[in-house]
């Protein structure tokens, strides 16, 4: 069951409830006594950011807000004291608890979220000692709120959720065939029509890159096609999303050390599984929107039929590609999914993609590596989407002399760019099986994260969802 999200006008008595107030002047409610008055002043004189009172009916919590730079850097500080809060609701054990806001900035919204992602856990495979967290329903109050904006973000933080589930499901519980079933199941619940093509029509396809990466696997590759159609969408032509659906990458017969490297490969889909986020959440809101999400996916391995460094293949749309290192899989099939998505005319495509080691070098776990050709009101839009839901972007060049990095002596392009830039020429690669406007999202330094990071948890992060989802629904308005 996931963590409930709900609306109340009012707190009841006795809830357990969290008062953001202004650590500079706090506001606080005519039913404190003098002595807890005087308690919480001392605090917060002392700059205590978390503050509880155990009023043995009910306990209080304050969660004292500062002024910030930015109004997005005080929604950011209100996220991270969700996940601080958190740890306090689970050593108390509270089971509900009703979020009330002194301050009149729409804090509470924040604040659930922060509480919210932090509460995630993964315990699908613990037989024993699997403590899962008490905490099951936030409500959220205040005039400033309404029952449907707090049901869509639950669909939206719930979709964050379901895309950290897919991702940390470890590939011997999901082959592609696996991970399309899943796709199909996510459909049905969400409402948003689901299409698994499989081997046989992907050959007929031509689908090249994707059926050279699977090769070496011992299950077919399958190719997902997600649709959100409602009556009078305010798109004419589609919003496209392409995602990354490698379900293992071992790298290949180019074959990956295991420490910090192929230990970790079972979230080399989570571009698609934020792409699969995506549509649940837009789906399950209703937006107006005409979105398709495109889902190539397969493991990488290596084997007597793997495809070698030096073969040529031929793509989807007709380009022939030198393979030099078989672990630069992801974007041939990605680049199969791209010149498939030309025959929807789309407005606009965002392919979303743990596609380099370089991206997550260049700038870390802090953001997300952006490229494309959409322009600059998109890119900009983008931007500022990033800013305010903190998935914030970094956009990387296309020049054309970037080109230079991809050429191959004998085919007319090669998967394998130079030592620098690895990000860039990959997105480069992308570039040349595209027709409409685009862009493209390296998550790799996003995505999985190898220590906990406040409310983006340990492991899988559901990296992009959120990103896409409220970008998109900007443009439903
Ligand atoms: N899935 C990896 C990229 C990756 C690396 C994702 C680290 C998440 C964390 C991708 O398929 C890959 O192996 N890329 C190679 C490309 C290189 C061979 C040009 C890389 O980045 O090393
Ligand atoms: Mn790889
Ligand atoms: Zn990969």
């Amino acid at each position: 069951m996931p963590t409930q999200l709900k609306y109340s006008t009012t707190p009841g008595k006795d809830t357990d409830i969290v008062l953001i107030v202004q650590a500079a002047q706090p506001a606080l409610p005519d039913d404190f006594s003098k002595e807890e008055a005087a308690y919480v002043q001392e605090q917060l004189s002392q700059e205590a950011k978390l503050i509880s009172l155990n009023r043995y009916t009910h306990r209080i919590y304050l969660v004292a807000t500062a002024t910030a730079k930015t109004q997005q850097a005080g929604h950011e500080a209100l996220r991270q004291a969700g996940y601080s809060l958190l740890k306090q609701l689970k050593a108390d054990k509270v089971a509900q608890i009703t979020l009330v806001d002194t301050t009149n900035t729409g804090a509470t919204t924040y604040l659930a979220e922060g509480i919210y992602l932090s509460n995630y856990q993964f315990l699908r495979y613990k037989t024993k000692d699997a403590k899962p967290s008490p905490l099951q329903t936030i409500v959220i109050t205040g005039t400033d709120n309404t029952d449907q904006a707090v049901q869509e973000l639950q669909h939206v933080l719930e979709a964050v959720n379901i895309t950290r589930d897919l991702v940390n499901e470890p590939n011997s519980h999901q082959s592609a065939e696996q991970f399309s079933a899943q796709l199909e199941e996510l459909g049905q619940e969400a409402g948003f029509k689901t299409d698994v093509l499989d081997e046989i029509k992907i050959q007929s396809l031509k689908m090249g890159g994707l059926l050279a990466v699977n090769q070496g696997s011992e299950d077919p590759p399958t190719f997902t096609i997600m649709e959100w159609k409602p009556e009078q969408p305010v798109n004419e032509k589609p919003y496209v999303l392409v995602g990354k659906g490698v379900v293992y990458d071992t790298g290949g017969l180019s074959l990956k050390p295991t420490p910090q490297s192929m230990d970790f490969m079972k979230s080399d889909m989570a571009g698609a599984a934020a792409v699969a986020g995506v549509l649940y959440a837009i789906a399950k809101n209703k937006l107006p929107l005409h979105v398709i999400g495109l889902v190539p996916a397969t493991d990488n391995r290596p084997g007597g039929k793997a495809f070698a460094p030096g073969d040529v293949i031929t793509m989807h749309n007709g380009l022939t590609v030198e393979v030099l290192n078989t672990d630069a899989e992801g974007r041939l099939l990605l680049a199969d999914a791209l010149s498939f998505a030309q025959k929807y005319h789309p407005a606009l495509v965002f392919d979303l993609a743990t596609l380099t080691g370089a991206a997550a070098r260049a700038i870390g776990k802090e953001g997300l590596v952006a490229m494309g050709n959409a322009g600059e009101e998109v890119m900009s839009g983008l931007k500022k989407t990033g800013e305010q839901v903190h998935e914030r972007l970094v956009e990387f060049p296309l020049w054309d002399e970037y080109k230079k990095h991809i050429e191959s002596d004998i085919a007319d392009l090669k998967n394998l760019g130079g030592a620098d830039a690895g990000a860039i020429s990959a997105g480069k690669f992308l570039e040349c099986f595209t027709n409409y406007p685009w862009v493209h999202f390296d998550i790799a330094g996003v995505a999985y994260l190898h220590g906990e990071d406040s409310y983006r948890g340990k492991m899988a992060t559901g990296a992009g969802v959120r990103l896409i989802y409220h970008y998109l629904r900007a443009l439903a308005q």
